[in-house]
């Protein structure tokens, strides 16, 4: 690599334990909690390389915040796929878009026997009272706060995990105190099915939707009462996962014939509502959603084809001419009682929020979860007068008035931006923005504390190394501290 930023994905990061960050400028008082990040720890296994940035052995970035004071741990999550990787010098498992170099009769035995990789490097979450680690891929990995070593794992179904893959991005919803999840299990007819975890880790198939060629979903829509799901032309032919002759996602093709189909769900009952179709376009993130009336309007980070996923590939990204395509913030309206599937000029209609580039959005979801009176998203970004290269800038998103306001600054690179509330608020603003900086002069990372309303910086926290790009991290407000 020849990038300013190729330290965001490049050697290992090593594993460190501090009590105390320096801190420049200061922390909120108020900011207790901790915030875990996951992603990358490494793109290597002995002498072999991942080929995507969402490839990659998951590592989890902890900073705890109390009384003014950062304190820092980062560790491997403690995985088949990792110990074996690093015993054996190579990759070992399938990842998202590199297979394990096999023989024929290895090959031959994996379409059998096929293993699932364990490394959930996407996100985390608390669910049924768990702090885990995400994977796209059916293992969830449950992880100890406090000492970030593995607990436990979680799945959404039983046995065979093969054949089934489910979304990074499962919704909680508070006033029941379950979470959901959309679970696809692949086989002659596919299905695309609505899990709901209890408290007490108890799992229910709520309703499912047929597909003879599933789409990859990398989150999905809910409000109060329906589930979406969001069909996206990026489709696979089952047997062809079934086979595994390439990596995951290089087994699905664009297809923008198709459209994009909406699928609604009353998530209560699960009966399937309707379908409502719009034109092509593809998205990893649903953002919000909720109901207005009759209709139901998805504010979703959207592309216009899938070059996104190519545009990851680590070869792509060292190129010093590389420049990510945008995602924009759309608003899509889906009215219950209008036209469905079928109907001539049927297709429901979408509002741009905002040109400026938004990806890894965030938003204050403790008061605005499924609530359409949300103002403010926060996303990474890249700077329209700096497009080449990788994500370089915050920026903060009026959703109703379509201004934005950006934090930049030549060489450092932002990670998703997330919101933390300030107690007792009533700014939809008042909070902090925590995301982890890679300082490409530096060659050193930092966490990073902007005053929600002004997107001013307040504090910083350098650590002693750079940290890989990552992807999803979560705030648990007065934990782990
Ligand atoms: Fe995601």
């Amino acid at each position: 690599m020849s990038n300013v930023f190729e330290l965001g994905f490049l050697g290992r990061t090593r594993e460190l334990r501090l009590d105390r960050l320096p801190v420049m400028g200061r922390i909120p008082e108020w900011l207790t909690g901790t915030l875990v990040r996951n992603g990358p720890g490494t793109f290597d296994a002995g002498a072999e390389r991942y080929r995507h940035w969402f490839d990659g052995l998951s590592m989890l970035h902890k900073f705890s915040f109390s009384g003014g004071q950062v304190s820092y741990a980062n560790k491997f999550l403690d995985t088949q796929s990792y110990r074996t990787a690093m015993q054996r010098g190579r990759i070992t498992y399938s990842e998202f878009a590199t297979d394990p170099c096999r023989s024929l009769f290895s090959r031959i035995q994996s379409v059998f026997s096929p293993t699932v990789s364990d490394n959930a490097k996407v996100s985390i979450a608390k669910v049924a009272e768990k702090y885990m680690a995400l994977a796209e891929t059916p293992i969830q990995v449950e992880f100890d706060l406090e000492t970030l070593r593995t607990a436990g794992v979680f799945t959404y179904e039983d046995e065979p995990l093969t054949g089934q893959m489910t979304t990074v991005h499962p919704v909680y919803d508070p006033e029941e105190n379950n979470t959901y999840n959309l679970v696809t299990r692949y086989h002659a007819v596919s299905h695309y099915r609505l899990y709901r975890v209890g408290a007490d880790g108890g799992r229910t198939m709520v309703g499912q939707v047929p597909s003879t060629k599933p789409a990859y979903m990398h989150s999905f829509g809910m409000t109060k009462r329906y589930a979406i799901f969001t069909e996206f032309p990026l489709r696979v032919q089952p047997m062809a996962l079934l086979l595994w002759l390439r990596p995951y996602i290089e087994n699905f093709t664009w297809e923008p014939k198709r459209g994009t189909p909406f699928y609604v769900l009353d998530r209560h009952t699960g009966e399937l509502v309707g379908r409502w179709d719009a034109d092509p376009f593809f998205a990893f993130h649903h953002v919000n959603a909720w109901e207005e009336g009759d209709d139901i309007v998805l504010d979703i980070d959207a592309y216009e084809d899938n070059q996104i996923i190519d545009a990851f590939f680590l070869d792509r990204l060292a190129s010093a001419t590389s420049a990510l395509p945008f995602g924009h913030l759309r608003r899509y309206r889906i009215p219950l009682k209008g036209p469905r599937k079928g109907t001539k000029n049927g297709r429901i209609q979408y509002e741009t929020l905002s040109d400026e580039c938004a990806e890894l959005a965030r938003f204050d979801t403790e008061r605005y979860l499924m609530d359409g009176d949300y103002r403010y998203v926060y996303a990474s970004s890249i700077n329209k007068t700096n497009p080449n290269g990788f994500y370089n800038q915050i920026v903060k998103i009026d959703v109703k008035l379509g201004k934005a306001w950006t934090w930049y600054c030549a060489g450092h690179y932002p990670g998703e931006p997330v919101f933390v509330g300030k107690p007792g608020r009533t700014r939809d603003d008042d909070g902090v923005l925590l995301s982890v900086v890679l300082d490409a002069n530096e060659g050193t990372s930092y966490l990073l504390v902007l005053d929600a309303g002004s997107l001013a910086e307040i504090g910083r926290a350098p650590v002693p190394h750079a940290i890989l790009f990552g992807y999803h991290g979560e705030f648990f407000g007065g934990a782990g501290v």
